[in-house]
């Protein structure tokens, strides 16, 4: 099945979507505070703990139009209660902190067990969920695209395809709001304040982006960032191998 639908302004749309259950993925928020004295590729320090972890890309603005990656939604069942992970790529949400395009799969644990949701987001701090009909299950092989192909970046969209069935669903936006397309990300992300659920190892492979030069950029060489508990404790392990980027949950 194939859906389409046509921009909804995404305060409007979140809010109507997650009302009473408002949530808070606050990368950017995160992210905008980091320090620019932070260890080279390590974006980590113990007042401002990042909550997420994978590979970005930090290019000047109008970069990037598209960014892509396939990973296999891992299993969460027997993790505590209320933790949560999300596995996303995305455009913006590091160096330009205000506005972000990204899809994902939200990974959470509730009192009757696990569930996984496609996810998407537009704007810069709400989570939503990309449509109740997107059944995803751990073991699913699941495609994450977004872009921004209409040569602008107040428009473009975000994808979740399905590649054992094929079957895939698009959200397009049009915003007021242009992106920056100055960041590439894949990565493993927790909700501010909420328990990190062990994700396992979330694997990346066709991880690309592409700019609008036509150049394109794999995850090689992008800025890697660790997600760290308690006492600088690391929590994830980040490895990078062409266009591969593995987080494994320690
Ligand atoms: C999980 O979250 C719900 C809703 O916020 C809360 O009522 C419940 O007490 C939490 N359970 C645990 C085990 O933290
Ligand atoms: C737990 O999650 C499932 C799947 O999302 C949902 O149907 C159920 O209502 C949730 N239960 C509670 C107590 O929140
Ligand atoms: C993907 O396909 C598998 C196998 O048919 C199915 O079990 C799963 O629910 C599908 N997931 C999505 C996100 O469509
Ligand atoms: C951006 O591109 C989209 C798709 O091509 C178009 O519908 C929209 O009007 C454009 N917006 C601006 C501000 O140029
Ligand atoms: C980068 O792009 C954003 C969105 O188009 C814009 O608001 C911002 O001013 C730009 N920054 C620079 C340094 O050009």
């Amino acid at each position: 099945m194939r859906f389409i639908s046509v921009l909804i302004p995404s305060f409007f749309l979140i809010s109507s979507v997650l009302a009473g259950r408002r949530e808070h993925l606050s990368l950017s928020h995160d992210l905008a505070k980091k320090p620019t004295n932070a260890a080279p590729n390590r974006l980590a320090d113990s007042n401002n703990t990042p909550n997420w972890a994978g590979a970005i890309w930090n290019q000047p603005n109008g970069t990037f139009w598209l960014v892509t990656g396939t990973f296999i939604v891992p299993d969460i069942t027997g993790q505590m209660v209320n933790s949560t992970a999300y596995a996303s790529v995305g455009i913006d949400g590091g160096t330009c902190a205000d506005i972000m395009l990204h899809a994902g799969v939200r990974l959470t644990v509730n009192s009757t067990g696990p569930s996984y949701d496609a996810w998407y987001m537009w704007g810069n701090e709400f989570a939503n969920l990309f449509d109740p009909s997107v059944d995803i299950s751990p073991g699913d092989t699941i495609r994450l695209t977004v872009g921004t192909p209409g040569g602008n970046e107040t428009s473009g969209y975000a994808m979740i395809q399905n590649l054992s069935t094929e079957k895939d669903s698009i959200r397009n936006f049009d915003s007021q709001r242009a992106l920056c397309g100055q960041n590439a990300m894949w990565i493993a992300a927790r909700l501010s304040g909420a328990p990190l659920a062990n994700f396992g190892t979330v694997t990346f492979t066709e991880a690309t982006a592409e700019a609008h030069n036509g150049q394109t950029y794999p995850p090689q060489g992008a800025t890697i960032t660790e997600i760290v508990g308690p006492g600088d404790q690391p929590l994830t392990s980040v490895s990078v191998d062409g266009d591969e980027v593995s987080i494994r949950h320690l």
